[in-house]
């Protein structure tokens, strides 16, 4: 029996010597010290053996499964480092191309704010931002919407619990907030969201407008032509015409909308969907700010004067790229904003 032990244990450690992959090893584990392995097989025979020899014959038959048991543990150790290794020089692949890493990009109405900021910017107006959620006060009294006065009826207000808060209408309560801080001359534009109860194809109840108005002594209503003009045909193209239109609001006097000339049909077409036939699409509401808006923050009202004027982000946006559904913008369908 010694003697099969010995023929066991050098066969053993000779085949585990000779490298192989984990089921190799594996299937040499079941060789040897599987169920009906080879050292089992033996294990059985040990009735048969003297008793006096027994217990001798028995450490012999621990000491080499142990030592098989060693053997397999060290060989299956050196095959996984192998199998590592292999997968780490085939995972770098020179040749393989590139994968593009996935680049988000700006929001069509994000691109068209910024544009309109940038053309500001390049005229000396600095950039200030206001509260959404705005109190009456700013929202209204301070741009002369007397309390019950009619004219508040012109913005679907969204109110905050019923109370003096109001999901600000307009950008225009930021003139308000700027002035109260700031000494004239101020030449300021205003990016931001604003809320209105309101919603079809081309009115959403969160939509973005840029304000701007500029303030010292002596500007006039050609002032605010001239600006306006430069910047929307900076915007939408040198030849494109410009229009005035007289207008209200309660925070300008005079007031004015501006329209630009329809750059579908170029007036040409009374069937245009765009223009509706008239040839002109209004952009923006404009006009010298009223003296009582001057009085509210504590400016000089005989002696300062200025423009301000306030555009649908939106509305720019649709007639850039021509869209006429103004959820598109909100529904976030990367079809739709990949074309931007
Ligand atoms: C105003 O909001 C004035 N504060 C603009 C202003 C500023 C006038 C300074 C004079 C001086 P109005 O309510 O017309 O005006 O809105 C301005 C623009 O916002 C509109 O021309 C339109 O383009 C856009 N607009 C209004 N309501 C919505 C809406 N629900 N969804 C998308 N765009 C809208």
């Amino acid at each position: 029996m010694k003697d099969a032990l010995e023929q066991i244990r050098s066969e053993a450690l000779a085949d585990l010597a000779g490298g192989g992959d984990e089921a190799a090893i594996e299937a040499l584990r079941v060789r040897y010290l599987g169920r009906k392995g080879e050292l089992t097989t033996v294990m059985r025979h040990m009735r048969e053996v003297a008793a006096a020899e027994r217990p001798a014959m028995g450490a012999l038959l621990n000491q080499i499964k142990d030592e098989i048991e060693a053997r397999i543990g060290d060989a299956l150790a050196a095959a996984r480092g192998r199998a590592r290794a292999a997968r780490a020089t085939q995972s770098i692949d020179v040749t393989e191309p590139g994968r593009r890493p996935a680049l988000g990009r700006l929001h069509p109405l994000m691109q068209t704010m910024d544009d309109v900021v940038d053309v500001f910017r390049g005229l000396g107006f600095s950039v200030a931002e206001g509260p959404d959620i705005e109190d009456d006060y700013h929202n209204f009294e301070a741009l002369n919407f007397p309390a019950d006065h009619p004219a508040r009826d012109m913005q679907d207000t969204l109110f905050i619990d019923g109370g003096d808060l109001v999901m600000r209408t307009h950008t225009s309560p930021v003139q308000i907030r700027v002035m109260e801080t700031q000494p004239p001359p101020l030449r300021v534009i205003v990016p931001g969201a604003v809320y209105r109860h309101d919603s079809d194809t081309t009115h959403s109840p969160m939509f973005h407008q840029v304000e701007g108005f500029m303030v010292d002594k002596r500007v006039t209503f050609g002032d605010l032509k001239g600006v306006l003009t430069y910047a929307l045909q900076r915007l939408f193209g040198a030849d494109r015409p410009v229009r005035l239109r007289p207008s209200f609001f309660p925070f300008t006097e005079p007031s004015a909308e501006v329209d630009i000339g329809c750059f579908a049909c170029g007036g040409r077409e009374r069937t245009c969907r765009i223009c509706k036939g008239s040839g002109w699409l209004e952009i923006l509401g404009a006009g010298m700010i009223d003296p009582n808006v001057f009085r509210a923050v504590g400016y000089d009202a005989e002696e300062m004067s200025g423009f301000a004027f306030g555009m649908g982000i939106e509305r720019m946006a649709m007639l850039r790229h021509q869209i006429d559904d103004i959820r598109l913008f909100f529904a976030n369908d990367v079809r739709f904003l990949r074309q931007f």
